[in-house]
């Protein structure tokens, strides 16, 4: 993979890049559409990942290229890079530069083969992350050596994300993608920004996590996810609170707009549903947090309202065919579904909701 990505980046540039590095996608276990209220959220990192081949240059510019067929190439001044330059899909990478205060001179960067995009697996942080990897290798940051560095390029990269490409996102993909490990789900405190490993021994439980992918894409850009940010904004304030996660789950009921009200009943109680779930982690419960998962999918479905027809197709077909628990996972509107399934289970659920789209994580 490597050796033919070096080889594109060879044609395409009539150089050698300076190196290849990757960054992961992301499931999120549970707590969604809560980390921009400073909540808790549970990502585990997926086996598929972005990889970029780099090299630096020192007359300012940037040229950006991709493998996959609908990414324009882009060549620019890094200088003119900011909110809402360069479009498409070089504000990711171009983002990232900008937001590291371009310690490179240049940059001349190809994207191969990366996490399956609009699926709702973080495919822009994957991108994101995997081009802050590169800046700091190349530029010698040393960033990516330690957990906390890792928090700041992830900051970076959601400053790219949120400022350049305009996308208002919450922080958790871009700190899933850089600072989770193997076989362990990411406690993200989202108030504090302090992280914990979570051992997520699924295997030694007889139990597969798989992820179904809708085939119905999941937009971010769009309006919807912002008005979500903007209910849980407007809700704290009307509580007095600077944010849903200081919010008692009894003062719910002093919100008098309807849809306002169910919006921060989703965040408060789906913050309530993680620590039960990192509760029974604790305690080597992981086969009894399938009705969390049910109950986070519902409140996403009715309280939120941002799942999809497709989404709620694929958590009913799985609970029918005998799935533990499943939910959306992600921003939704689309995108995909995670399902805890006992092993046994596993091809009679995969073929109950497509198994050529539904993959195993763990
Ligand atoms: C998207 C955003 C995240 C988070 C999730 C929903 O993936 O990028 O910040 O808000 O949606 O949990």
């Amino acid at each position: 993979m490597n050796s033919s990505l070096r080889a594109a980046f060879r044609a395409a540039f009539h150089r050698d890049p300076h190196g290849v590095w990757a960054s992961p996608g992301r499931v999120n276990l549970i707590g969604e559409h809560v980390d921009y209220a400073g909540g808790l959220c549970l990502p585990l990192a997926l086996p598929h990942c972005t990889v970029v081949a780099a090299a630096s240059r020192d007359d300012g510019k940037l040229r950006l290229r991709s493998w996959h067929r609908d990414a324009q190439p882009w060549d620019g001044a890094i200088d003119t890079v900011g909110p809402g330059h360069p479009p498409g899909w070089a504000a990711y990478p171009a983002g990232v530069m900008w937001a590291l205060g371009a310690p490179a001179g240049g940059l001349d960067l190809l994207v191969g083969e990366s996490v399956p995009p609009g699926a709702g697996l973080a495919s822009s942080a994957a991108l994101e992350c995997a081009v802050s990897l590169a800046v700091d290798a190349l530029c010698g940051l040393g960033l990516a050596a330690t957990t906390a560095g890792r928090a700041q390029l992830a900051a970076a990269c959601r400053r790219a994300e949120n400022e350049v490409v305009g996308a208002p996102t919450g922080g958790m993909d871009q700190l899933a993608s850089l600072c989770c490990i193997p076989e362990h789900a990411l406690l993200l405190d989202c108030r504090d920004h302090t992280m914990r490993h979570l051992p997520l021994n699924l295997r030694a439980a007889g139990l597969n996590l798989l992820v179904a992918d809708t085939g119905a894409p999941h937009r971010i850009v769009d309006g919807e996810y912002a008005e979500r940010r903007r209910s849980a904004e407007l809700a704290a304030a009307a509580l007095g609170v600077p944010n849903l996660r200081e919010a008692a789950s009894h003062r719910i009921a002093e919100l008098t707009d309807p849809v306002l009200r169910r919006r921060a009943r989703h965040v408060v109680s789906e913050i309530t549903r993680v620590q039960a779930v990192v509760a029974l982690l604790e305690a080597g419960r992981i086969g009894d947090i399938g009705p969390l998962l049910n109950a986070s999918h519902a409140s996403l479905r009715d309280d939120l309202e941002v799942s999809s027809p497709e989404l709620d197709d694929v958590v009913d077909a799985a609970c029918a065919a005998g799935a533990l628990g499943a939910r959306m996972t992600g921003g939704g509107f689309g995108g995909s579904a995670l399902i805890l399934v006992e092993q046994r289970a596993t091809p009679t659920v995969a073929r109950a909701v497509g198994a050529h789209r539904c993959f195993t994580v763990l």
